[in-house]
């Protein structure tokens, strides 16, 4: 970079003062929980999502004791929708922490944060900026994408030392004065400036106050940055669910089990292959059964390929220690997978007349 990493953030700062945001409700705050809960739930999750969750989830739980002091059943459904349940079943673990080993009180430096349940290096140091002016770098993917442009760092990030060596750079980058008011300023400066002008595809570089600085910019190639080569290949996974609907239209879910996929959330009955499905259902109804065409479902480590198979059944047909029906009233406030939860709310599922074309594949990410 040319320039120096003091101007970088001089004008990462000035930028944020004048056009970022100052307006998101985490924002007017220092109180630890508050900057945390947000945090956690922008890990994954636009801005425009959390906004809608956010303040309901802080009504039901004003502090970390209410929210320690909660079933993991009642926080899985509140955060329904915003999908990555691994989120929400850590951030209950990290309230329980916090209450049981810290007095209630959030520790304030990123080292001691950052050994809570889901709070990682970038999340704590973000925290700890945001809430004590701690001089910590954050390093999440808008970050990454930012800095190894402005930097021209061209190392391979899926190589441990190579990000390590980011990180170094990232720290030295860092305020060095005045740093309870310029480090929230500077690190949400470059959180909003990857969110809104370095964008992954076709960065708007003319409006970027880093654009005399960044050496990916000066060479007209911000998109080869960052590098991140894949190693491992993705696995596919498929899977058949049990639709079953009763005379009533109450669907049946089961909660899933602690560990695997969808840990603990609520799910449409799984089976390896149609067979193994039929072969849970009473033979009347065998001919019945519709097997809707396949959505897929795009994990972070894999791929799962989904057969909804819908039926007709009596409410006495399913017993499981772990299920039972329930109404449209009931389903939506739980904790489900989101394709289950679009699965549901698709146009009571047609059996006769499956929605799209046969073997139509809809891509989506993970909620
Ligand atoms: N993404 C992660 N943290 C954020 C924050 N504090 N503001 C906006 N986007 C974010
Ligand atoms: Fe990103 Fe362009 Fe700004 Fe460089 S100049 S940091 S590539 S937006």
């Amino acid at each position: 970079m040319n320039g120096g990493g003091a101007e970088l953030a001089a004008r990462v700062m000035a930028w944020q003062r004048r056009q970022g945001r100052h307006d998101l409700p985490w924002q007017g705050t220092r109180d630890p929980y508050r900057v945390w809960l947000s945090e956690i739930m922008l890990q994954q999750t636009q801005v425009t999502t959390v906004l809608a969750y956010y303040p309901r989830f802080l009504a039901r739980f004003p502090d970390v004791e209410r929210l320690a002091a909660a079933s993991e059943d009642e926080v899985l459904g509140l955060w329904s929708g915003l999908g990555y349940y691994r989120r929400a079943r850590h951030l209950h673990r990290c309230a329980r922490d916090v209450v049981a080993h810290h007095g209630g009180r959030f520790p304030a430096s990123a080292a001691e944060l950052a050994r809570l349940p889901g709070i990682g290096r970038s999340t704590a140091a973000a925290i700890a900026a945001f809430c004590f002016g701690e001089r910590a770098a954050i390093l999440d993917g808008n970050v990454k994408r930012v800095l190894t442009r402005a930097l021209g760092f061209g190392h391979d990030l899926a190589l441990a030392r190579h990000e390590q060596a980011l990180w170094v750079q990232a720290e030295a980058l860092l305020p060095r004065t005045d740093l309870r008011r310029a480090m929230p300023v500077y690190t949400q400066g470059l959180m909003d400036l990857g969110a809104s002008v370095c964008h992954r595809r076709r960065p708007d570089c003319p409006r970027c106050p880093l654009h005399d600085l960044c050496v990916a910019a000066a060479a007209g190639q911000p998109e080869r940055y960052p590098v991140k080569r894949r190693r491992v290949a993705r696995q596919r996974l498929e899977l058949w669910l049990l639709l079953a609907r009763d005379a009533q239209g109450r669907v049946w879910l089961q909660q899933r089990p602690e560990h695997g996929i969808w840990a603990r959330l609520f799910c449409l009955p799984l089976f390896d292959d149609r067979a193994t499905l039929l072969a849970s259902l009473p033979a009347r109804v065998h001919g019945q059964a519709v097997t809707e065409p396949p959505r897929r479902h795009v994990l972070t480590h894999r791929d799962l390929d989904l057969h909804p198979v819908s039926v007709r059944l009596r409410a006495t047909d399913l017993r499981h220690a772990d299920g039972r029906w329930f109404g449209a009233d009931e389903w939506p406030a739980l904790g489900l997978p989101a394709p289950v939860r679009r699965l549901l709310a698709a146009p009571a599922a047609a059996p006769q007349a499956p929605r799209g074309r046969l073997g139509e594949v809809r891509p989506s990410v993970q909620k």
